[in-house]
């Protein structure tokens, strides 16, 4: 096989209480990544179409960046090298895992290249490293669902641990992309370096019913525990009409609402299509009565994660 095209959804992490370690994949939103062999040894971009300030150099992308920490592990010598071109559907700086999808995307095209020597599980840790280009550490919380697919909990991260988690599956997700751009690594830096213990008392409990309400199918629960206490005070300030929205998830049936990974991007999670259309709706009207540019959202859970195409 010299070519192959692999999709890798977007995703959204930390799902209120569950900051750096846990997440969930979306349905249908996600970057494509084409990676073929070529003669020339080494790595090369050939194209990024729908992000124009993507860099083409290969050690400052984040997709040829974690195919590279792949290729150091294989640590085989090849007598080929490989091309990519990157379709960008997930806006960067969106908070709904943009770099997490290349990465995703690129490191199981060069695995299938390869012969797959890794599982699935396996490449997780060298798409971390395009997360480590993008915002300064090598969270896994986005890159595991979206090559994993549903939800992903980080159990630990030295060893990396990661634990595919049960959940409704007619739980959807309403998601909304405010057109400002949040660096992740900027969204990082606000955040307070140290918590009282009372605040993680409360996070660590919301975090275990969120856990626990996925696994019983408890919508009530699941509701009660996405509150987040850590992130979300500060994140929160960057956000326009981050407390209107949540007001009105509140009042037109979601679950509950938070920010999706860094934000801007906000997500709801609802019990039915329905109710997530109504949210949607309710989305677009209060950000054009704005004059805010947005996209909106309505996905199930994706099960399946970084596919071929
Ligand atoms: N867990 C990361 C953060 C996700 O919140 O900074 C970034 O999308």
């Amino acid at each position: 096989m010299n070519e192959i095209r692999v999709f890798a959804p977007a995703t959204v992490a930390n799902v209120g209480s569950g900051f750096d370690v846990l997440g969930f994949a979306l349905s249908d939103i996600g970057d494509m990544i084409t990676v073929r062999k070529t003669d020339d040894l080494g790595l090369h971009i050939k194209n990024i179409e729908g992000a124009d300030n993507l860099p083409l150099d290969c050690k400052k992308n984040v997709s040829t960046v974690a195919a590279q920490a792949l290729l150091d592990s294989y640590n085989n010598t090849l007598d080929y090298g490989f091309e990519f071109e990157l379709v960008k559907k997930v806006s960067a700086g969106s908070g709904m895992g943009s770099s997490a999808s290349s990465s995703a995307a690129a490191v199981m095209a060069v695995n299938e290249l390869l012969g797959r020597p890794y599982s699935k599980t396996e490449l997780v840790v060298f798409a971390m490293q395009g997360e480590s280009l993008a915002s300064g550490t090598p969270h896994a919380d986005n890159v595991a669902p979206s090559l994993l697919g549903g939800f992903t909990l980080i159990q630990s991260y030295d060893p990396l641990r990661i634990i595919p988690l049960h959940y409704p599956k007619d739980l959807v997700a309403t998601v909304v992309h405010p057109h400002i751009e949040v660096k992740t690594s900027d969204s990082k830096r606000i955040l307070r370096q140290h918590i009282p213990l009372k605040t993680a008392i409360t996070q660590w409990a919301n975090l275990g019913g969120l856990i626990a309400g996925l696994a019983q199918e408890n919508y009530e629960l699941i509701g009660h525990s996405l509150k987040d206490v850590v992130a979300e005070p500060t994140r929160s300030m960057l956000i326009p009409l981050y407390e209107q929205v949540k007001e009105m998830a509140h009042k037109n049936g979601a679950l509950g609402c938070n920010i999706s990974g860094s934000g801007p991007s906000m997500f709801m999670l609802s019990q039915s299509l329905d109710t997530a259309h109504k949210l949607a709706d309710e989305l677009r009207v209060m950000y054009s009565n704005e004059q805010l540019d947005c996209d909106v959202y309505v996905s199930k859970i994706n099960p399946d994660g970084a596919i071929l195409l």
